[in-house]
């Protein structure tokens, strides 16, 4: 298609077709001891806003505007080496440790009680607490567990009583390990291996706390070589035993390939149908009852390559909370981590929780400057707005005719994408992205027939776009990129239809409701 000329996209929002209600673990996100997302990042007893604990307020009311629900603790690769014992008790006493992950010092300043204090000042988030199946197994994560959930009478919840925490964590969604299949992972293990594990800590968890939900690891990412085959081998040994598999996803620009970059969504839509398919194929051949889902619980933007993501190296050199994974993304990033979102509501069916990776400082959507200010990344925008939408909704069939768009790596794909809610209080939301690099799309949007012709209907919209795709915000300017209503937006009420440009590389959210 010609530069200048317009592309068209339909989208028909149906009440009759719906995918899901939407699990608000969708929303969650992800908490590392990796870099500075803890130290500096969410902990900093020194910063002018930092309460008694320590926390920083100022980053606590960005996390609460963001509207992340659940968080993952505390890794990631940085789980396999941990002794969460380390972390808990009088901080005078707590040991430093070599951090083999991310080539680091852990002072374990922040642990275990410190994340749920800090989940509750938040606002009452849920914990999805990881255990270590790297370096550790069953006896290990029968401890944690016992520490954690246990609510009184024995060793370990005793002594989570006597370090301050009288009424037990109560951790409903624990990850069993981390990228268990990842040859980077301390204590990588085979398939075979890792399901026969996996099998024997799910049961013994199950033991203590029988209605605990249980996250098996998945593949680290749709290109391992061992994919498919690991969730089958794994599976065919735990499927009963657990609640959801993990999947993991990031995506950058390969070889300048901006058009592959920008259809990001499309491989993730095929990560979770291809997983999918190997959980039904097990639930088949073992003639099981059980449902197991998908836990998204690693995804974004993530220039792995690039300088910030350098681990630190060399023998003497482990530091404390170093700048790590800091990528400053760009309004063409959140384009796609838009597309992300959408595609992860599309597929709320089979994907019961999702943790943006992560939540502050490293692959962030919230950045802070140690001692200074804390701002908000351009992917921020399309989280928030999201998630406020979106929580409590019922996602609809997307219904989607779009004009394509060619790509190196995905050949012709919707140059649109798309998704409708229908949210609790009546009102439709509807998200879209606007892949193309040069192509502005006229995009249509049917509302529900039960909302044709009604008068009183309110249209709202926001949009993330600049005339530069690689604008960002940064310390300096830390509002450079923000959204903004979509000036052609115009509903029809007779017809009930809204219209609107979405200019390329765009992200925006449309809604309607009834005006007050
Ligand atoms: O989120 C950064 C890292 O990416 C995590 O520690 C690991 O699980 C994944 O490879």
């Amino acid at each position: 298609m010609a530069q200048g000329s317009f592309a068209n996209s339909e989208l028909i929002v149906d009440d009759d077709f719906q995918v899901a209600k939407v699990d608000k673990r969708l929303f969650g996100s992800f908490v590392e001891h990796l870099g500075r997302c803890v130290y500096t990042g969410i902990y900093e007893p020194d910063h002018p806003t930092a309460d008694a604990n320590g926390f920083r307020q100022d980053v606590i009311d960005l996390v609460r505007e963001l509207g992340a629900t659940t968080i993952r603790y505390p890794g990631g690769n940085f789980v396999s080496g941990y002794r969460w014992e380390d972390g808990v008790g009088p901080k005078q006493l707590r040991p430093r440790r070599l951090d083999l992950a991310w080539h680091s010092t852990e002072t374990n300043q922040f642990g275990l009680h410190e994340m749920v204090k800090w989940l509750q000042k938040v606002g009452g988030n849920e914990l999805m607490e990881a255990v270590n199946l790297g370096t550790r197994g069953l006896e290990e994560a029968l401890d944690l567990l016992e520490y954690a959930n246990v609510p009184g009478g024995t060793k370990l919840s005793e002594q989570r009583k006597a370090n301050g925490a009288q009424d037990p964590f109560d951790i409903r969604m624990w990850c069993l390990g981390n990228e268990m299949d990842g040859p980077w992972q301390t204590g990588h293990k085979t398939a075979e291996d890792y399901g026969a594990l996996v099998a024997s800590v799910a049961a013994g968890m199950r033991q203590m706390d029988p209605d605990l939900e249980l996250v098996v690891c998945g593949s680290s990412a749709h290109s391992m070589p061992t994919f498919g085959t690991w969730e089958e081998t794994v599976l065919s040994k735990a499927y009963d035993l657990v609640d959801f598999v993990s999947c993991h996803a990031y995506y950058q620009p390969y070889d300048g390939d901006m058009a592959s970059f920008l259809a990001s969504g499309v491989d993730m839509d095929g990560f979770i149908r291809d997983v999918a398919a190997a959980i039904d194929a097990t639930k088949a051949r073992l003639k099981s009852k059980h449902d197991v889902f998908i836990s998204f619980d690693e995804w974004n933007v993530w220039y792995q390559d690039a300088e910030p993501s350098h681990t630190p190296e060399g023998l003497g050199n482990w530091p404390v909370a170093p700048h790590l994974l800091e990528d400053v993304y760009s309004v063409a990033d959140a384009v796609v981590f838009g597309d992300l979102l959408i595609t992860l509501l599309k597929n709320a069916d089979r994907v019961r929780a999702a943790s943006l990776a992560q939540l502050v400082n490293v692959i962030a959507p919230i950045m802070t400057e140690p001692g200074g200010a804390a701002w908000r990344q351009t992917t921020f925008y399309p989280f928030s707005i999201t998630a406020s939408l979106a929580k409590g909704g019922t996602v609809l069939e997307p219904n989607l005719e779009s004009s394509q768009i060619s790509t190196p790596k995905y050949g012709q794909v919707d140059g649109v994408n798309a998704v409708a809610l229908r949210g609790a209080d009546g009102s439709v939301s509807v998200f879209a992205v606007n892949r193309s690099l040069d192509t502005p799309s006229e995009f249509s949007v049917r509302l529900p027939r039960g909302l044709h012709g009604r008068s009183g209907l309110k249209l709202e919209t926001q949009m993330l776009h600049d005339e530069d795709i690689n604008a960002r915000n940064t310390l300096q300017q830390q509002e450079r990129v923000v959204p903004r209503a979509n000036e052609t937006a115009e509903l029809d009420a007779q017809s009930g239809e809204v219209k609107l440009t979405l200019p390329p590389v765009s992200w925006a959210s449309i809604h309607v409701k009834e005006a007050i």
